[in-house]
């Protein structure tokens, strides 16, 4: 994997499966197009059967058999699934939940992270692995562990996690009384003499403190890229020149992805469109009843109407997030290539849905799509889960759009393997802001439905966006034009100044600056430090049931300035701007706000302001629908000087060097709306189709080599 280049893997596990088939597998892996295969992740009892047997040989002839084929490997290390004699070693390493509940061994990610023993047996086991692989000719990367989080399992309660809770704590307060302070622990006589007192926020009768619980979340988020670190530095020393990566989980923010990544070399994710949309509906499971799609049909039907081919903005904005990540390099490891087994109900998708997902992710800038996995395995826990081969070692669906996208790709010119250029508009995406949302909800929606909406509403104005972390060494503002911010709790002064300095417009979303990083209210209220550069303060605020809608009307009657009606798409289908003048409404959250150097744009039926501006910032005063997000951001984008260019509703746009990709989510054929020379695709676009333009005139031919 090299960033400019595109290849398509597949995840194959050999050690599930007679050795007499390795050899045709990967035969057929190369007919079909496949050049990389992603290995070994959960392979830890077959290489250390106990403690002191090793066996590295099977590996090695699979590693031989792909280099022999021309395959590349991504060799995974096996932390996630302990081998039971690492039990028997450590009773004491099974993870236990918030409610005390140990988790038992017959499955994966059972042991806690905290546990020394278990670490150390970690360690061991990728060092063992990168000496015998580490310089192997067919392994170009290195994923470390798998999913971290994955199963609801970034935190543990175990009392090996307590006790290096309670370092962590000495450490960062270094005195009792300032930690007493910083939470507030006067309140209800929660205050300690010792840290030996402190345990992780487990059950309470009335809740856990907002600071507890946050600083719980931290520590285990440093916890957690502290162990990845030590596997890391163990497989770099051996392994020269190969990528070393993890494979992120989608909809995970149990702790900072931007954080660990700084260790790795790539990010990588693992994507699952159709049961993201069952598990999480449209939006990122607000509820509130939008489809996302702008069109404000007013029902929940996102879950039916994406069906078999995921939500809009699920795929896209993970591609961007861990992009970001990755510092420029990502990967999808895993590529849902039909039903999976996991999600509540998991539906076959459309067919040309795992081809339509491929250049999906590489018009996102993607370096690779794997197919998770090679060939359903008709036992255990994912016995139902689809792959590209039948258990039966026929084909399914899946292998022809995967072998339809190698041909495709063969045929690319080099043009299009170009990186995108930096994105006018930034969106910063903060992990803490997650975990502070969760410690104080007080009913408002999940932070990633936050992130995701305002991700969409940028997404169906036609922009590219860049994902950025708020930390200084990474958010350079000053190529932007427009930094957008929907949940941002507790901004440091240097983030405003930056901003400020930037000259960029920005658009910050409710509860911005409403915490301090102690979890606690800004004394002299919010958007504490955004303050006097938005010119308001937040009197105070409610939350609302999700289906009581609040109308927002702008003052000077039109909210994107174009006289559509602020967002409406035109196209008739289900639009209901024509009976509303009013361009949207929030649900939620409301703010009661102080508007003293700011101007009202638009406002609540109370007059009260609903969004708000004051010179080059903006700010929204409630969870917006897509409908007032989409005049929101049309305004903010025309104030910040972008030219945009709506595509039709549920088209996705995305440029990658010199071309254009557009992606059909909805139900009917659809045409562009630019022009240029078709480079792959046909218009109009199908549903689940997929176009890729060169709208400005031939460059040269040939593409560079996988
Ligand atoms: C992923 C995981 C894989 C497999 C897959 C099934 O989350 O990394 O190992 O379990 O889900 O969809």
């Amino acid at each position: 994997m090299q960033p400019g280049h595109f290849t398509l893997g597949v995840c194959w596990y050999p050690e599930q499966w007679p050795e007499s088939r390795w050899r045709r597998d990967a035969a057929r892996m190369r007919e079909m197009g496949i050049t990389t295969v992603r290995l070994g992740e959960f392979a830890w009892s077959r290489l250390q059967p106990a403690r002191r047997q090793w066996d590295g040989d099977w590996l090695r002839r699979a590693l031989d058999i792909l280099h022999e084929n021309d395959l590349r490997a991504i060799l995974g290390t096996p932390s996630a699934a302990p081998p039971r004699w690492l039990l028997d070693e450590f009773p004491d390493l099974l993870r236990v939940d918030a409610d005390g509940a140990v988790s038992a061994f017959g499955s994966r990610r059972f042991a806690c992270l905290a546990h020394p023993g278990y670490a150390r047996a970690c360690v061991t086991v990728a060092r063992k692995m990168a000496r015998e692989f580490g310089a192997h000719p067919a392994v170009c990367a290195w994923q470390i562990d798998n999913e971290y989080g994955c199963h609801d399992t970034a935190q543990s309660w175990s009392a090996r996690a307590a006790r290096l809770f309670r370092r962590w704590l000495r450490l960062k307060y270094r005195d009792i009384g300032a930690l007493n302070r910083a939470w507030g622990n006067a309140f209800w006589s929660m205050e300690y003499a010792d840290f030996a007192q402190i345990e992780p926020p487990r059950a309470t009768p009335a809740g856990n403190n907002p600071a507890h619980l946050l600083d719980f979340h931290r520590f285990w988020s440093a916890r957690i890229t502290v162990f990845n670190r030590r596997q890391v530095n163990a497989v770099r020393r051996h392994a020269p020149g190969r990528t070393v990566l993890h494979d992120f989980m989608g909809f995970s923010t149990g702790f900072d992805h931007f954080a660990l990544a700084a260790d790795l070399d790539s990010a990588a994710w693992n994507s699952y469109p159709l049961g993201f949309l069952a598990r999480h509906g449209g939006d990122g499971g607000d509820g509130d009843g939008d489809d996302g799609d702008g069109h404000g049909d007013g029902e929940n039907n996102a879950r039916q109407k994406y069906l078999r081919l995921g939500a809009p903005d699920h795929a896209a904005f993970h591609h961007d997030l861990y992009r970001a990540c990755g510092r420029g390099r990502f990967c999808v490891t895993e590529q849902q290539p039909g039903a999976v087994n996991w999600a509540a109900y998991n539906p076959q998708p459309l067919p040309g849905a795992a081809r339509f997902w491929t250049w999906e992710a590489f018009a996102h800038g993607a370096e690779m799509v794997a197919y998770f996995r090679w060939r359903q395995l008709p036992r255990a826990q994912e016995q139902m889960h689809a792959g590209l081969l039948r258990p039966d070692d026929r084909p399914a669906p899946g292998a022809a759009e995967a072998a339809q996208v190698a041909r495709e790709l063969a045929g690319l010119p080099a043009e299009a393997f170009a990186p995108a250029a930096a994105a006018p508009v930034a969106l910063v995406f903060d992990y803490e802001s997650c975990w502070m949302r969760d410690a104080l909800p007080h009913g408002d929606a999940p932070a990633l439905a936050v992130y995701l909406a305002f991700y969409a509403a940028l997404r169906r104005a036609g922009m590219d966006v860049d994902i950025v972390p708020p930390a200084a060494d990474r958010a350079d503002f000053t190529a932007r034009r427009l930094v957008v911010a929907p949940l941002l709790f507790a901004p440091t002064d240097d983030f405003v100044a930056r901003l400020r300095s930037a000259g960029c417009a920005a658009l910050f979303g409710a509860r911005c600056g409403s915490l301090t990083a102690e979890c606690a209210l800004p004394e002299d209220l919010p958007p504490g430090p955004l303050r006097a550069a938005l010119g308001l303060t937040v009197l105070r605020v409610e939350s609302l049931p999700p289906s009581f809608k609040m109308p927002v009307a702008w003052r000077d009657g039109d909210g994107d300035g174009d006289g559509d009606g602020g967002g409406g798409d035109g196209d008739g289908d289900g639009d209901s701007s024509g009976e509303n003048h009013a361009p949207g409404a929030a649900s939620h959250w409301r703010e009661v706000i102080d508007a003293h150097d700011a101007q009202i744009l638009a406002a609540f039926e109370d007059g009260g302001g609903a969004v708000l501006q004051r010179g080059d910032f903006f700010y929204l005063a409630g969870r917006a629908d897509a409908r007032l997000l989409d005049a929101v951001v049309a305004r903010a984008l025309r104030h910040a000087g972008v030219a945009t260019a709506r595509p039709p509703a549920e088209m996705r746009v995305r440029r990658r060097g010199e071309l254009l990709w557009f992606f059909n989510y909805g139900a009917r054929p659809a045409e562009p709306h630019i022009n240029g020379e078709i480079i792959l695709g046909e218009t109009p676009i199908p549903p689940g189709g997929v176009l890729a333009l060169r709208p400005n005139g031939p460059s040269g031919t040939g593409r560079p080599g996988t």
